[in-house]
């Protein structure tokens, strides 16, 4: 995102479309909370890091608050995407939870679950398939981003169809706002030209719509960058995993690239490196990153690392506090995955009965 959106309020609700051109209408709070349903979520590969926390987490948290009714998703069928294994799946997704749970999610109030644990969503994967075409699966430019990375020697059909389920992740419970990062609105697309097309293909006998079309609930917070100058990502090494010691997290900054000017500055576009670090910062003191730059004024890189590793610690320690507590209770996790499952069946049951009905589906 460009700095212009970052000086916005908290979230920004931007049709997908106009998104995409970063024009973003900045929100602080979603208007009437409770008329709206959010959906969100996550593929089990790993720890969630910093970039995610100030990308959406925050923002999730923020809308539960709010008393938005709120579906959040493992991905776990989405891990087979890029890589032939989906290793220590049932681990990953136990400590995604515990990093949902430990940055404030309440299973009371959240519907948290895994989606190869309810099997009508995939059904619906059917239908939306014929609805897109393989021109349409073939100019996906974040699919071509992870192509481009994947680890895999060949590029499975999941790859090409995978935004389409994740069209049904968003659909089986109608949600109506996405809360993603930049990355993800390419698929946030795919799943408002299914909604549309599923719903002119198929009108109810009253003329209303099956399916409401979703919109993207951007984060005004800027990309963070991975302590390599490149994208933040679990698989790239390069990030503050939420969960991490305070230790690991010193080790981690003081990695971190930098360049030779002692005179620290906040300049995305010219210094990204040092911009991300100095963002970092002031993400976590709730303050200008300016400011945070001026402050640290002539202190080089050092002090600059310093100080990011201290708000970092700062900032985190109620989470990581809560996490460790979460953490020694296994059980409980996979409890809050059960009950997730068991709500998110009966809503994806409900609306592939309706789907089937619309489609003309005799029994
Ligand atoms: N693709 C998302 C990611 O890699 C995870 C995800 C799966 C998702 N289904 C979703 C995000 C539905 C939002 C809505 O992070």
């Amino acid at each position: 995102m460009t700095t212009a959106t970052a000086t916005a309020a908290a979230t920004a609700v931007v049709p997908a479309a106009a998104a995409v051109a970063a024009t973003a209408t900045a929100t602080a709070t979603v208007d009437d909370p409770t008329s709206h349903r959010v959906l969100t979520g996550d593929r089990p590969t790993g720890p969630l890091h910093l970039g995610h926390y100030f990308g959406t987490l925050r923002n999730r948290v923020r809308l539960q608050d709010q008393g938005v009714e709120m579906f959040v998703v493992v991905a776990d069928y989405q891990v087979i995407t890029d890589r032939d294994l989906a290793d220590r799946l049932a681990e990953h997704t136990e400590n995604l939870v515990l990093d949902y749970l430990a940055a404030g999610l309440d299973p009371e109030r959240a519907t948290i679950f895994a989606h190869s644990a309810v099997p009508a969503l995939h059904q619906l994967l059917l239908p939306f398939l014929s609805l897109v075409s393989v021109a349409e699966l073939n100019r996906n430019p974040t699919v071509k981003d992870e192509i481009a990375h994947s680890s895999q020697s060949a590029v499975s059909g999941l790859m090409f169809t995978y935004p389409v389920h994740q069209a049904a992740d968003i659909l089986f419970c109608k949600a109506d706002l996405v809360p993603v990062g930049q990355d993800q609105l390419p698929h946030l697309e795919v799943a408002r030209t299914v909604a549309r097309r599923f719903n002119e293909r198929y009108p109810r006998t009253d003329g209303t719509a099956v399916f409401p079309r979703p919109q993207a609930l951007l984060s005004d917070a800027p990309m963070l960058l991975g302590t390599d100058g490149g994208k933040m990502s679990k698989s790239r090494g390069n990030a503050v995993a939420l969960g991490a010691t305070a230790d690991e997290t010193a080790r981690i900054i003081r990695g971190a690239r930098t360049d030779a000017d002692r005179r620290i500055g906040y300049d995305p576009a010219g210094r990204p490196e040092v911009s991300s670090l100095v963002l970092l910062a002031a993400l976590c003191q709730d303050r200008a990153p300016e400011a945070v730059a001026e402050e640290i004024g002539d202190g080089g890189a050092a002090v600059l690392k310093r100080v990011v590793t201290e708000s970092v610690n700062e900032h985190l320690r109620p989470l990581r506090a809560r996490r460790a507590a979460l953490a020694a209770d296994r059980g409980h996790l996979r409890q809050v995955l059960r009950d997730g499952a068991e709500r998110a069946n009966a809503v994806a049951d409900a609306t592939l009965a309706e789907v089937r009905e619309v489609m003309g589906a005799v029994i």
